[in-house]
Formats: structure tokens, sequence, C-alpha cells
């Protein structure tokens, strides 16, 4: 049985498709174990506690300064125990110590067609406005390894999603994640679960 631990921060739809998945089935042999927030009133919490997932809050301004948010932050993962770590929506940039002990272990969704529209400043929103303002035709979504960088880990899965004339940033935003991140983070897990994604030469390899 895979321990999936899942950070979140804001309104957790991206969870709230891997809750669905497993109890649905379509996720196997896995059981999300906890839910961790940086953000006491995230709606992600709420999506934890109708499932019967715990969920708790470890917040940097309960902190005095960032290490000791960090060393809290890592205690509570790994008392999580878990095999598996997935950021979704999480807008905490991770300790080194964390990258470094869950090698690999750490995936992450990001709401474009990595590498663009991402890195540093890129989240949320932000993303789709300078998708639009580019004026690309097709964006997606990326799940990827987390590593040092930021939305710079192996690549393990990514789907396109058409974007229209007349969209507006929240009008894409909806349709990446019904159409791509709802789809993609599932079924990274699942592929996960079950030993089907290695890391080769800094590259992912997928056997599906
Ligand atoms: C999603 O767009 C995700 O790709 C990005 O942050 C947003 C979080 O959405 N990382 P939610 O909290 O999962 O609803």
């Amino acid at each position: 049985m895979l321990r999936v631990l899942v950070c979140v921060s804001g309104g957790g739809t991206n969870l709230q498709a891997l809750i669905d998945a497993v109890e649905q089935g379509s996720v196997t042999d896995t059981e999300i174990v906890q839910v961790i927030s940086n953000n006491r009133n995230a709606y992600a919490l709420q999506r934890a506690a109708a499932h019967g997932i715990r969920g708790v809050c470890v917040s940097p301004k309960d902190f005095p300064e960032r290490a000791a948010f960090y060393d809290s932050f890592l205690q509570a993962v790994d008392d999580a125990a878990p095999d598996l770590i997935v950021l979704a929506g999480f807008l905490v940039v991770l300790p080194e110590a964390m990258i470094r002990k869950y090698r690999n272990r750490i995936l992450n969704i990001h709401p474009s067609l990595i590498p663009s529209f991402c890195g540093a400043g890129y989240y949320g929103l932000k993303v789709h406005e300078e998708a639009l303002k580019r004026g690309v035709r097709v964006t997606g979504a990326t799940v990827h390894f987390v590593d040092e960088g930021t939305d710079t880990g192996p690549i393990v899965l990514q789907k396109a999603v058409s974007v229209m004339d007349g969209d507006t940033p929240a009008v894409l935003q909806r349709r990446v994640m019904e159409e791509a991140e709802w789809i993609l983070l599932p079924e990274a897990v699942e592929l996960f679960a079950h030993g089907k994604i290695t890391v080769k030469d800094g590259r992912a390899v997928v056997t599906k």
C-alpha cells in the first residue's frame, strides 16, 4: 500500500481529484495518509476532513524564522512516513534537506507544459495570464519530480489543452484543471504506486 502525503495551500481541487480517484478505484494500492497545508484557511483541509483524512497546518507565520518552520515542516513530513509526497497547489519552497531525503519521491503538478510558463513567480492565474499574453494555441499541465530548482525536475506526464478565442485566465485555468491536472495527477500516482516511473540520467522513464 503506497502511503501518500499531499501538501496543499489553497482550494484543493487537485487533492479532491486524487481522493476521488482512490475512492473510485482508478488509483489502486494507495492510501492518502495525511494532508499538510501552510495555510490554515485552505479549503483543501476541509476536503481532507470530509473524507476522513488527517489534515494539519504547519504555517511559516507560526515560526520566528524560516529555519524553524523548515525544521517543523520536515518533521511533520517524516512523521507521516510517506512513500510519496504530492505537491497539489503547494506554494511553499521546500527545504533542500527534504528534496535530498525524498529524491524522486516528490511529485508536483504545474499548470503549463514545462518548460513554458514556469519557474519563479509562475503559479496560479499568472501562468495562464502569460500564456494568453504570448498567444499560445496550446497549453496544458505537467507532473514532474521536484528537485532543487523551480519546476525543473524530471518530467513524468504532460497533457495538452487547447486555448480558445476569448479565453480569460480564469476560464483557461479551469479548462487546464478539468482536462489535464485532475487527470494527470491521479495517473502519475497510480504509475508510481506500481513502480512504473524510474529516473535515468535525470529523465523520468514511464512504462505504462
Ligand atoms: C492548480 O492550478 C495547480 O496546478 C497549481 O496550483 C493550483 C492549485 O489548485 N499548482 P488546487 O489547490 O489544487 O485547486
